[in-house]
């Protein structure tokens, strides 16, 4: 087996789900539950909460996860280790130089820990019962949501009891951003898990300034009309200032939605949002009237593509140790001609079977032979307890397995597929090592996987071969791309990225090149963040614009 040096994976919520609670509601009590059905869209608070008092720090971030991943000490007890993600790499030094907090999850089932300082960040964790963990993160969050969001690539589930946890989760997060954030501070809420956040937060803390970025696609609203708590979550999110996604086309589908699930006006890139919600069941004439005449606030909705610490994936793949490990590492593949290489979460938005078929035909059909051919899947563990995630890892095991079964020598097999996550040094040199790249995803919303491996090509080799329906497709436009879906056009870019020459390869390299290192990590949060702060911080009472554009909810959208 080649011999790759890899580490647990970085959460391990993988045991049997318990019963024990995280000083939480239990999921299934009416406690704080909300009807998930409410009558004006907006979630409401539950009764009787004294407001929060402010609390000391300027810029306050919101995730899903902490920026640091729980080990296990020498001495078995628990041991926080930073986890070097973009996310954190771009916000560490300005959550220093603000003295910022960090709320998010540990990562597993049971009491947060006490918050603590680390590199400058003061982190708050969420604690997440076991029935949470269930019914929000594995349900509704990776359930229902992600596949949702991700075209129905597998259909997603709505069960009213993961929706309550929702809204429970998202209410421990926004009553944890209220308590930590100073007078007039600036709270960046991220992603799926925490779409309601923003509107709570305004609830509790009118006086702060409000961003929410979605790291994922956004829907086309014929698909996220199916969602019976789209209102809520439109009017959740609208509690931001700034909606940041990743390509336009995201936030012109969230444009649509604010128009058809809550009935509101837009104009051009922005959603007003009056302070009085008007009723669903009036004409388009009298709403438009009694949505200008009633104070407001603008809301708007934009594109922020994300990216990566180019630098910092660059510095380390200039180490001779790291180079030195690559080229080990086309020894232990038996020095094959063309090495190509897939990093994914074993997740069935990656398009990993599509790529495995192509793969298959074409070592069948001879463009590519083995051992003269190798490919090397990563498959990272990811949300192992859901159930198509499940299914997917069996199926792509099967897959890899006939493949190896058809085409392998003793000692060289075409796949080596490693079921393991790694840290950045090892994933430098399996890019180092890499003459193609496969991203072929279905949908995903960004990919940083296609701009690692960009930024670590300092000597303008290699080829990328890239998914249409990915973020990272319209900026790497250098790129060999591809729609996974025609097993056809991906055998062919496959082989033309496999037997490009040098000229091309170096040609399009540049201009990828050029792109991740122009737009890098910080330079999207350094945009993103300018762009909040140009929100003007009260809320405006100026009416819209007469040309907003309106589309009256039907009786049925409108719920
Ligand atoms: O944006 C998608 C995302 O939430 C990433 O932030 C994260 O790396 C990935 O999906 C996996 O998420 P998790 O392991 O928290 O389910």
């Amino acid at each position: 087996m080649l011999p790759i040096r890899g580490v647990a994976g970085r959460v391990d919520n993988s045991g049997p789900p318990t019963d024990q609670d995280a000083g939480a509601a239990p999921a299934h009590s009416d406690a704080g539950a909300v009807p998930a059905h409410s009558e004006a869209g907006a979630v409401p608070a539950p009764n009787g909460a004294a407001p929060p008092q402010p609390g000391q720090h300027n810029f306050v971030v919101a995730a899903s996860r902490l920026p640091v991943d729980r080990t296990e000490g020498p001495d078995g007890e628990p041991e926080w280790r930073a986890s070097p993600g973009g996310l954190v790499t771009a916000l560490e030094p300005i959550m220093r130089a603000a003295g910022g907090a960090w709320i998010g999850w540990p990562g597993s089932p049971g009491d947060p820990p006490a918050p603590f300082d680390t590199n400058g960040m003061h982190l708050v964790s969420v604690g997440l019962s076991a029935a949470e963990v269930r019914d929000y993160y594995e349900g509704f969050c990776n359930a229902t949501l992600w596949p949702l969001y991700h075209d129905v690539i597998v259909p997603p589930e709505f069960h009213r009891e993961w929706w309550d946890a929702y809204v429970r989760v998202n209410r421990r997060y926004a009553e944890a951003v209220a308590a930590e954030a100073a007078e007039g501070a600036t709270v960046w809420v991220h992603d799926y898990q925490l779409q309601l956040v923003p509107g709570m937060v305004r609830e509790l803390r009118s006086d702060v300034r409000i961003g929410h970025f979605t790291h994922i696609p956004f829907p086309g609203y014929e698909i996220f009309a199916q969602l019976p708590w789209r209102k809520q979550i439109v009017r959740g999110l609208l509690g931001a200032d700034l909606l940041g996604f990743q390509r336009q086309g995201d936030a012109t589908n969230f444009l649509r939605a604010s128009r058809r699930a809550a009935g509101l006006t837009t104009h051009g890139s922005y959603v007003w949002v009056p302070d009085t919600p008007v009723a669903d069941d009036v004409g388009r004439r009298q709403r438009r009237t009694a949505q200008r005449n009633t104070g407001g606030r603008s809301v708007r909705a934009a594109a922020f593509p994300i990216s990566i610490d180019t630098r910092g994936f660059g510095e380390i793949a200039l180490r001779p140790e790291v180079q030195a490990r690559a080229q080990e590492i086309r020894e232990a593949l038996g020095k094959p001609e063309t090495v190509l290489l897939g990093v994914d979460r074993l997740d069935y938005t990656k398009g990993i079977l599509h790529r495995l078929k192509a793969y298959g035909e074409v070592l069948n059909e001879g463009h590519l032979e083995p051992p003269g051919a190798v490919l090397v899947q990563v498959a990272s563990p990811s949300r192992e307890r859901v159930d198509h995630y499940k299914r997917l890892r069996d199926e792509v095991e099967g897959t890899v397995g006939r493949i190896n079964g058809d085409f392998a020598e003793v000692g060289s097999p075409p796949v080596h597929y490693l079921h393991q996550s790694y840290p950045r040094e090892e994933m430098a040199a399996l890019y180092l090592a890499a003459d193609v790249m496969l991203v072929t995803p279905l949908r995903d919303g960004m990919n940083l996987v296609a701009k690692e491996y960009v930024a670590c090509r300092y000597d303008d080799t290699g080829a990328l071969v890239l998914s249409e329906f990915t973020g990272a497709a319209d900026e790497l436009t250098g790129a060999f791309i591809v729609n996974p879906h025609d097993i056809d056009g991906l055998k062919e870019a496959i082989v033309r990225a496999a037997t490009a020459s040098p000229a091309e390869a170096r040609r399009r390299m540049r201009s990828m090149r050029r792109r991740v290192l122009e737009n890098d990590v910080a330079h999207w949060a350094d945009t993103y963040l300018r762009a909040l702060d140009q929100v003007p911080v009260h809320p405006s009472a100026t009416p819209p614009p007469e040309d907003h554009v309106h589309e009256v909810p039907s009786a049925n959208q409108a719920s």
